[in-house]
């Protein structure tokens, strides 16, 4: 579905690009005496604009030539745990929190309401490990390996409501657990 949807923006934005391209070598064709005037003007905006083209796609090829997401591509292992996740107003509903490290944990992740940002953060310095979106009729699976032991807090990042900042559970990773 995302490859569709992707399949389909990049047609969707060639098609804009030609439409734009027309009309810009119409514009660009200057008539009578204060065109010729102009004419050299014309010529250096003319590679200006294609410099600024061609360096838009190559900077685009480069940067979303990996697309989607890293880490997307490797989902289709088999995990070594499925944890389901279901966001409410306002709280994390996790059907078990306590996980071994090195395993492959695979989160269920979906809403009983509105939608939710589901986001599982370090245990030092608060940074993110992962993240998925909660949706209400919709199961996003997102796979983890939590290499090192500790308590990793799960916040909501997506405004959700009043409690929206009240949205948080720990899944707690433990080598004896
Ligand atoms: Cu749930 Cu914000």
């Amino acid at each position: 579905m995302q490859g569709l949807a992707w399949s389909l923006s990049l047609v969707l934005m060639a098609g804009v690009a030609l439409i734009f391209l027309r009309v810009v070598a119409g514009a660009s064709q200057p008539g009578g005496d204060a065109g010729t005037i102009a004419a050299a003007g014309y010529r250096w905006r003319d590679r200006l604009f294609w410099v600024v083209i061609v360096a838009g796609v190559a900077i685009s090829f480069a940067t979303l030539r990996k697309w989607p997401i890293p880490g997307h591509a490797a989902a289709a292992a088999t995990p070594d745990v499925i944890v389901r996740a279901v966001g409410h107003q306002w709280r994390w509903e996790l059907d078990r929190d306590t996980v071994r490290p090195g395993e492959l944990v695979e989160f269920e992740v979906t809403s009983a309401d509105v939608n939710h940002g589901f986001a599982i953060y370090r245990p030092e310095k608060s940074r993110i490990l992962a993240q998925a979106q909660a949706m209400p009729g919709y199961t996003n699976k997102l796979q983890v390996r939590f290499d090192e032991p500790g308590d990793y807090e799960v916040l909501c990042l997506e405004y959700c409501g009043l409690a929206h900042h009240a949205m948080r559970a720990v899944i707690k990773v433990r080598a004896d657990s």
